[in-house]
């Protein structure tokens, strides 16, 4: 594996190379991570993995500064599985001067579920990605679905922008108890690591109903909000601070219009905070791959 650090240096590893999967990450890599290292490489001959912390979609400081950094043991792990090229950019490279231009989310992403709670997220996320994309030009990249509403954005990003890049996105990986696998899980406490799959079992719950009742009668939106409050509720009731639990048709960003005839496309997505660290996840009622 090279471990590129420089545009000259990267440019002439990759102008050789037929066909590039990118697979952008901040570091702390873990198994959901690899997963993702190795989809990607199922689609091209190279693939080059990202290590890069953007302070400038992180809306709260502390979150920033206290997020993992574990780069030797992160390259160890990318090496071992297969990854080409870790492109580790310094923050010079990224942003040569401040940055004055950003890309514009639409608001129906920008502004519901994780946009009611993270300030300029998305349009700070579109645009560091931006910047990978025409960096490297990669024919694939890989998004996880954990991170669904960020997937659905680049997906839209990258058909609206010529950037001849198929995006894929990769299963979630969980612990054996259920929680998704993420960065910030190593925020937990014990006692809150033991309790921290009570989100996801929610949403398995609520994916349970959705399936069980889907030919009913009452199978409208406001049952599907009804699903939601007690969601909502039970999850308060254990002790979390529930942001949100929302079930949308995931093809087109919105609550579902018909319920009946739209079952097959929704997912349910939820963020809550669990003492200080906030978790995300979610749940689709059929499992399937955006491309
Ligand atoms: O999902 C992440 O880790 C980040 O948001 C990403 C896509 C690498 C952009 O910084």
């Amino acid at each position: 594996m090279k471990i590129i650090n420089n545009i000259d240096v990267l440019k002439s590893e990759l102008g050789a190379r037929k066909s590039i999967a990118l697979v952008p990450t901040m570091g702390n890599i873990h198994e959901g991570h690899l997963s993702l290292v190795r989809y990607a490489k199922n689609y091209a001959d190279t693939v080059v993995c990202t290590i890069f912390v953007n302070q400038l979609q992180f809306n709260e400081k502390a979150d920033f500064f206290t997020y993992p950094r574990t780069i030797d043991n992160d390259l160890k792990k990318l090496e071992i599985n297969k990854t080409d090229i870790a492109f580790v950019p310094p923050e010079e490279l990224m942003y040569p001067c401040e940055q004055e231009f950003f890309i514009e989310v639409p608001e129906y992403i920008s502004k519901s579920l994780e946009g009611q709670f993270r300030g300029p997220f998305f349009s700070r996320v579109a645009t560091i990605v931006l910047k990978f994309f025409l960096l490297i030009r990669p024919d694939i990249a890989v998004f996880g679905k954990k991170d669904f509403q960020q997937a659905f954005m680049i997906k839209k990003l990258c058909l609206q922008f010529p950037m001849q890049c198929t995006i894929l996105l990769g299963e979630t990986i969980r612990d054996l108890d259920g929680l998704a696998l993420s960065s910030r899980n190593s925020h937990l406490g014990v006692s809150e690591r033991a309790k921290a799959n009570q989100m996801y079992k929610i949403l398995v719950n609520m994916k349970e109903e959705i399936f069980q009742n889907k030919e009913q009668e009452y199978f409208n939106l406001k049952f599907l909000n009804q699903l939601e409050d007690t969601g909502r509720d039970k999850l308060n009731k254990e002790g979390w601070e529930c942001e949100y639990i929302k079930i949308i048709n995931k093809d087109f960003f919105r609550e579902p219009i018909c319920p009946k005839t739209e079952w097959r496309q929704l997912i349910v997505l939820a963020a809550a905070r669990l003492g200080n660290t906030r978790l995300i996840d979610n749940v689709e009622i059929i499992e399937s791959n955006i491309q």
